[in-house]
């Protein structure tokens, strides 16, 4: 796959102009590290996530879906640990009034002179280095003063450990087996993200697989693969995918192992998600705090265990953004450079453009017609606005694997011209069987 030419300047410039992804409350001047996502940016979403889902439980039945809850009792956070750790070190500097991570000055750049790092100029005046909790937090209650003190969710994990108990009821299941969600976390970010990289809000798509506590280790082994798989069947150059075992100074204070998916993006290889073996940690945790026993009672043998977790925590936006990386590409038709984005068909938001090669001689009418077929089962897309070589550029720029175009042949003999977006190959098929041939050829249902 070619992707050599990718920058993050490209990316986030094609973003922009074919409306995917932008930055939020831009008519006051933008808020740090917060995207709104537009009509292509949320198809795009919609389709990462149904893969999720898909290989989570359309692939396999041993794992149940969950939707909990954003805001959660306090305690939650007291007993995951989240209240006491889960912090970044910060300091601020007196003159320019900007709060730095205390960990990376090195990478950042002096809020007066970005030619240096802060601290490094006489003007700078940095404070003592000071953890500062990443939970935004928020008040229950008309009276902020007399209302309780509430947190968004940073992850959305917790919610899956305080309904163990509900779900092996409900779904009668006994380990191994999974639950999985998708959400919205919150975390209170100062470092300035790269695009969509690290936002203050985003969409995690968690999954936590309760096992018997010997077979975590094996567990482990497995998702590891299985993670690692999905990007790989949705496209992404394996050459451009690698694991990462954590340091033991890495950890997480729940972990006793943890591996990164990792990413080659053009700013250097980074964490597309984790995958970690959580141990009983969390659920013997919530069991003290809440008084509830949480662990695995065998009805027949009387077997009883708090089952270990291993964990594969992804995010909607970083897996986007690789998939729009990987899949950016340049090259030429006819000596006119073309920008193409070479996404797998079942993340492409539109899968079939439909195009009247001239907006008269009866080709709208007959070009909406066959549009109104397809969309019935296919992604699909009319566009009649402009040069014929124009539409194929802007919809190369979104993805849409293949174009249809109405001439006057197709007025005569019920043909169509179906171009392919990576070969740019142009064959005459018929409009009857036209939606069953995209399908197998696109390979979705
Ligand atoms: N429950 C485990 C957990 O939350 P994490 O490594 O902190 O682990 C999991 O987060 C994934 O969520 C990351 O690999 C990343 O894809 C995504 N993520 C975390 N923080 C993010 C942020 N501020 N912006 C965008 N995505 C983020």
């Amino acid at each position: 796959m070619p992707n050599d030419v990718v920058t993050m300047d490209k990316i986030v410039s094609l973003c922009k102009r074919r409306g995917f992804i932008f930055p939020a409350s831009e008519i006051y001047g933008g808020i740090a590290n917060t995207y709104d996502y537009g009509h292509y940016g949320v198809l795009l979403k919609q389709n990462v996530v149904a893969q999720w889902w898909k290989a989570m439980i359309g692939d396999r039945d041993d794992i149940v879906a969950l939707d909990s809850a954003i805001i959660q009792h306090p305690k939650t956070w007291e007993a995951s640990g989240h209240l006491a750790g889960f912090t970044d070190p910060l300091v601020d500097c007196r003159t320019c009034k900007q709060r730095f991570r205390a960990d990376h000055l090195a990478e950042l750049e002096c809020g007066r002179r970005p030619s240096k790092h802060p601290g490094e100029d006489a003007q700078c005046d940095l404070t003592e280095s000071r953890e500062f909790n990443l939970m935004f937090e928020t008040t229950i209650g008309p009276v902020k003063e007399a209302g309780a003190t509430v947190y968004l969710r940073p992850e959305t994990a917790q919610g899956i450990f305080l309904d163990f108990k509900q779900v092996l009821q409900f779904a009668r299941r006994k380990p191994p087996f999974g639950i999985a969600q998708v959400g919205k976390s919150f975390r209170n970010e100062i470092t300035p993200s790269r695009f969509v990289f690290r936002t203050l809000e985003f969409e995690q798509m968690e999954m936590e697989f309760f096992v018997p506590p010997d077979e975590a280790p094996k567990w482990y082994a497995h998702w590891l693969e299985e993670r690692l798989d999905w990007y790989v069947r949705l496209g992404i150059d394996p050459e451009r995918l690698r694991l990462r075992a954590h340091d033991p100074d890495e950890l997480s204070h729940y972990s006793s192992g943890t591996s990164d998916v990792e990413y080659r993006f053009p700013f250097g290889w980074s964490e597309l998600e984790g995958v970690a073996n959580r141990g009983d940690f969390d659920l013997r945790a919530h069991a003290e705090h809440s008084g509830e026993k949480l662990e695995y009672v065998d009805p027949q043998g009387g077997e009883r265990y708090i089952p270990h977790v291993i964990e594969p925590a992804a995010g909607v936006a970083r897996s986007l953004l690789a998939f729009l990386c990987d899949g950016y590409d340049e090259d030429e038709i006819g000596g006119e450079p073309r920008t193409v984005l070479r996404l797998h068909p079942a993340l492409a938001p539109v899968k079939v453009a439909v195009l009247p090669l001239l907006r008269k001689d009866g080709h709208p009418e007959r070009a909406r017609a066959v549009y109104e077929g397809l969309r019935k089962t296919l992604a699909a897309e009319y566009d009649e606005g402009g040069a014929i070589g124009r539409r194929y550029r802007r919809q190369d720029e979104i993805g849409t694997p293949f174009a249809v175009t109405i001439d006057h042949q197709t007025l005569e003999d019920a043909t169509v011209t179906l171009r392919d977006r990576d070969t740019l190959e142009q064959e005459r098929v018929s409009v009857d069987g036209l939606a069953r041939l995209l399908q197998d050829r696109l390979a979705v249902d």
